[in-house]
């Protein structure tokens, strides 16, 4: 099959991560035979330094004529007090509204050997396999704010939602629940908010016509807490933007690590954007030691969401179990009586592995 990917780097240790799930998705290819062409274009910082613009033209073309398109990270201390117009983040939010890619899959499965890695006890950490559905083009992140009123002390940010963009990301949710162990968590904040009371509203109507799916509303303060107190009892959660960013990052360190996070951003067509769910970790950038996991991970969705290569991605996500296994690991992880290496390394060991192994195993259930 010919595919053609549109990678967007971005900053920091996005550079690193995804030259890394590159590599990966170089090695799949020739392994099966397919032809995957790429094609570099700015985004976030680096497009604002080269083209004075988080989000040029030339990368929204690029990514609408793409089969897919991978995603470093965006961001870092260089562009921190621009004007908001000029953040990193603004080209990342940019390219995820013109693309439509309201779901946003997350899911999160702790491996067998990074069960240690955890700073929760391993029975907690035990038997967690979840998947956050994270609304993804509405509610605050794309409310217009107010001018500073006020001689500049005081602002509006809205949160809004109309039926159908809550509608969608719950269907999205449901359907993902029927094929995995059939519970949804919807969590929200209703006991506050009028937009969480419709979410919850639509949550009711559209688990009508998944009878065999479970339902459930949970409210997102009580949510955070038993995400990390008893993480089994999920299958997916499903919740508006923002509340999705801050549990999915908390969720992370059920897996050892936040670069252990792969993430899909899809639209209603089945285009996607995969990006890790971490951001461009300037404390590490530059130096090898960003753990490349989590976008090689999503590299495996895109194989998985965008192209319908199963078996391809089960081969990944086997050789970097199989890896981990092994013990190799960056610094992020504690394994104690592991091998610690650089991004390059550990990108290499999941390269040979993947080319060495020809039984494939699904690692992840999504
Ligand atoms: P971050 O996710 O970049 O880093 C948080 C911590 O996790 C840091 O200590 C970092 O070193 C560590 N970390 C993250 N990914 C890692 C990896 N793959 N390997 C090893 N360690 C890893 O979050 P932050 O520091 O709050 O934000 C830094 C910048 O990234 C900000 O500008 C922010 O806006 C941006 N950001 C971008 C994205 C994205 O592009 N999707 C996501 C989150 C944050
Ligand atoms: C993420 C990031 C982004 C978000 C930022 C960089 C805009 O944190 O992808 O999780 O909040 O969506
Ligand atoms: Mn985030």
């Amino acid at each position: 099959m010919k595919k053609h990917i549109v990678v967007l780097p971005g900053d920091g240790i996005g550079t690193e991560v995804s030259e890394a799930a590159k590599k990966v998705l170089e090695a799949a290819a020739e392994e099966f035979d397919h032809t995957f062409t790429f094609e570099e274009q700015a985004i976030g910082g680096t497009a604002i330094d080269r083209y004075g613009s988080p989000l040029p033209d030339e990368t929204v073309a690029a990514c609408k004529n793409a089969d897919a398109v991978l995603l470093g990270a965006v961001g870092g201390p260089k562009w921190d007090q621009n004007p908001s117009h000029l953040r990193p983040e603004k080209g990342l939010l940019g390219i995820r509204k013109e693309l439509n890619l309201f779901a946003n899959l997350r899911p999160v499965q702790g491996f067998s050997n990074l069960l240690h890695a955890s700073p929760l006890k391993r029975e907690v950490v035990e038997n967690s396999d979840l998947l956050i559905v994270r609304e993804l083009t509405g509610g605050l992140y794309f409310g217009t704010p107010s001018e500073r009123r006020d001689g500049g002390n005081s602002v509006v940010d809205t949160l809004a939602y109309s039926r159908h963009e809550i509608e969608r990301i719950v269907k999205r949710a449901f359907e993902a629940a029927s094929v995995r162990r059939k519970h949804v968590t919807s969590v929200d904040k209703a006991n506050v908010l009028e937009s969480s009371k419709l979410w919850r509203e639509i949550v009711e109507e559209v688990s009508k016509d998944y009878p065999e799916v479970t339902v459930e509303h949970m409210l997102v303060d009580a949510a955070a807490m038993k995400l990390i107190t008893s993480p089994s009892q999920f299958d997916v959660i499903v919740t508006e933007n923002m509340f999705g960013d801050i549990l999915s990052d908390e969720a992370s360190v059920l897996t050892g690590s936040l670069g252990m996070l792969p993430s899909a951003s899809l639209n209603d067509s089945g285009f996607g954007l995969y990006e890790p769910v971490h951001g461009s970790a300037p404390d590490i950038a530059g130096e090898g030691k960003a753990n490349p996991l989590a976008a090689i991970l999503s590299a495996a969705m895109m194989l998985k969401h965008s192209f319908g290569m199963n078996e391809e991605a089960q081969r990944i996500e086997s050789a970097v179990s199989e890896a981990l296994e092994q013990g190799y690991h960056t610094a992020d992880l504690d394994l104690p009586g592991g091998q610690q290496v650089n991004t390059e390394r550990m990108t290499e060991t999941v390269i040979d592995l993947l080319k060495a192994n020809t039984t494939t195993s699904s690692i992840m259930s999504c």
